[in-house]
């Protein structure tokens, strides 16, 4: 069923919009034309993804994946995101330069299982990386940690193939529980943490980082047969 039927209040809401530039709402409109090949792909990827859990747990009696989320960036964030980075604000620019229109994050249970769907991800034919951040390397100076993938994928409407940009974050469960809770913090406080509250935050995203290591030690040490050490 489309977001943008009939039936959705957005598509009302519309013909009623405020505060927006006669460009603003041109992209509006042009954008929801659209919004379904974005939602196609997320579709796309959501499969490729469970798949490769599905292969793993019957490959290497493990699931990496602990949960996927995704979403569409609404057409308010992407107008926003327009505006932060200067872009003039048209369709040519938006399909050009914003690659996270259709966004996941995909939630493992230990850092080698990201790096481990990484790399099968990176190995299938249908989808192509176009960028990669790799904040576990190299955490942002917040303690953000994440990996960060733009994949291009191929989505058919008809047979004509349109390659459209999928981000994908990929963390633990601990990196998601500290990005989740430091996002709703910094939202709360209005973006506007003071000095000991970032060295605290920072502090807490290593001290979970710790912890990711020591619990994938536990579950290496489990799954090779290991002799325990105490
Ligand atoms: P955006 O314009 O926000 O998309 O930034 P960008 O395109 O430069 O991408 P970047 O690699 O900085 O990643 C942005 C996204 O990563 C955000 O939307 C958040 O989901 C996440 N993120 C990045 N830094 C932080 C951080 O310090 N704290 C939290 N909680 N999330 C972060
Ligand atoms: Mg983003």
């Amino acid at each position: 069923m489309s977001l943008y039927s009939k039936q959705d209040p957005r598509v009302y809401k519309l013909d009623t919009l405020t505060g927006y530039t006669s460009e603003e709402k041109n992209l509006i409109l042009e954008f929801l034309k659209i919004e379904k090949y974005y939602r196609y792909a997320l579709k796309t990827m959501n499969a490729i993804i469970e798949n490769l859990d599905d292969y793993c747990e019957n490959t290497f009696l493990h699931n990496p994946i602990h949960h996927i989320e995704s979403r569409i960036k609404s057409p308010e964030n992407i107008i926003e995101k327009m505006h932060r980075r200067g872009y003039e604000i048209n369709m040519e620019t938006l399909k050009k330069q914003i690659y996270d229109v259709s966004g996941m994050r995909v939630i493992c249970h230990y850092i080698n299982d990201i790096y481990q769907i990484i790399s099968l991800l990176s190995k299938q034919k249908d989808i192509k990386v176009r960028l990669t951040k790799d904040y576990i390397i190299s955490p942002k100076p917040t303690g953000y940690r994440s990996v960060h993938i733009v994949f291009d994928v191929s989505v058919y409407f008809g047979v004509e193939p349109i390659i459209v940009p999928v981000e994908i974050q990929f963390r633990t469960i601990a990196m998601d529980m500290w990005a989740s809770l430091e996002h709703e913090l910094r939202y709360k406080s209005n973006n506007d943490f003071t000095e000991t509250d970032k060295k605290n935050l920072k502090q807490y995203s290593d001290d979970l980082y710790q912890v990711d290591l020591n619990m994938q030690k536990i579950y290496i040490k489990k799954t090779t047969g290991d002799i325990d050490d105490d």
